[in-house]
């Protein structure tokens, strides 16, 4: 995972044994899919960063219009009678959205810790030096490793109120019922008065969010084929990438923007020694990313035990920042 990634999934700290069974159960389940949380190595991590620059994949634009124009919104609503706390970043990346925030409650004298958690402890690195020479007051602790690990480690090494960032859309990433269950883990690590910003991307005009994940440049569908390169570099595999193609669908209605990889025409591939065949026009399930609309978040948190406190969107009324608070 490199620097440049602005703010990074959970990633893939799993074992090559933990993914070589990922993908031969996935391609034995009917349909076959594969966890998009594999996307991001080294190549996935450079082609995401292209992903966020392309002029269709509004998403990261809309959520620093937000940082960047709403600071003094998002400052307010996390304050809280100048109480000191804990500002918790999940996957900070390069912290480029956040550091907007950081910035104006360090001048604003806010008494606070900034804790980025990431999987990548060069990330963690990287953002403290960065914060060093930018912002020298600031206090910062990284914590290397898995959210709700390193979250209770949070918890465990200061009572101090706590403020959790989940930005980037993230929480798209993830199945409905995945994204209840990862809410309420949240919940359950967090303590009453704590409180949480966290980004959803939300419903609009279906074009605009297909085009978003149907780039003309075929950016996206290099990003989905990438993982087919990774497990043929990494597993020992031999799928012919030109025998795949991205398909890419939105459904107004779920809000569940899908991809999938077609492959093109019967065949088998092999992976570390294990057989997959696939038929013609077969489909590899391979990410959602889904959209909301400003119920569909009500009801998110009221499922998992937070209540919203303040929701600040961009200048298009695109992208949401939702601040809950635990009840
Ligand atoms: C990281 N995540 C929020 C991105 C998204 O929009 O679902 C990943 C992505 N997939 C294709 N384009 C971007």
């Amino acid at each position: 995972m490199k620097a440049q990634t602005e703010t990074t999934m959970q990633k893939d700290q799993d074992s090559p044994e933990n993914f070589q069974s990922d993908v031969l159960n996935g391609l034995r389940h009917f349909p076959k899919k594969l966890f998009s949380k594999y996307f991001y190595d080294e190549k996935g991590d450079k082609l995401f960063q292209q992903i966020m620059n392309m002029p269709e994949y509004y998403l990261t634009g809309c959520e620093l219009d937000i940082f960047k124009n709403k600071t003094q919104e998002l400052a307010e609503s996390i304050i809280a009678n100048d109480e000191p706390f804990d500002l918790i970043e999940l996957g900070a990346g390069d912290a480029t959205k956040s550091s907007y925030l950081l910035k104006y409650l360090v001048g604003r004298g806010a008494d606070f810790t900034y804790m980025p958690i990431d999987i990548s402890g060069n990330i963690l690195s990287v953002l403290q030096h960065k914060f060093k020479a930018e912002l020298p007051t600031l206090e910062v602790v990284t914590l290397q490793g898995d959210y709700f690990d390193m979250l209770e480690k949070a918890t465990s090494i200061s009572e101090k109120r706590k403020v959790v960032l989940f930005l980037g859309g993230n929480i798209g990433n993830m199945e409905l019922d995945e994204s209840v269950h990862f809410c309420r883990e949240l919940r359950r690590k967090l303590h009453s008065g704590d409180s949480l910003i966290i980004g959803f991307d939300l419903k609009k005009n279906p074009h605009v969010i297909l085009n978003a994940y149907n780039d003309a440049a075929g950016i996206t569908a290099r990003f989905n084929l990438n993982l087919l390169d990774r497990i043929n570099r990494q597993l020992n595999a031999d799928f012919d990438l030109k025998k795949f193609q991205h398909y890419q669908t939105y459904d107004p209605i779920s809000g569940a923007c899908r991809s999938f990889l077609i492959s093109l025409e019967e065949q088998q591939v092999t992976i570390s020694n294990n057989r997959v065949k696939f038929e013609e026009n077969e489909v590899i399930a391979m990410e959602i990313s889904q959209k909301f609309s400003e119920t569909d978040i009500q009801s998110l948190a009221a499922k998992s035990g937070f209540y919203i406190i303040n929701e600040i969107k961009d200048s298009k009324n695109w992208f949401i920042d939702s601040v809950w608070q635990v009840i």
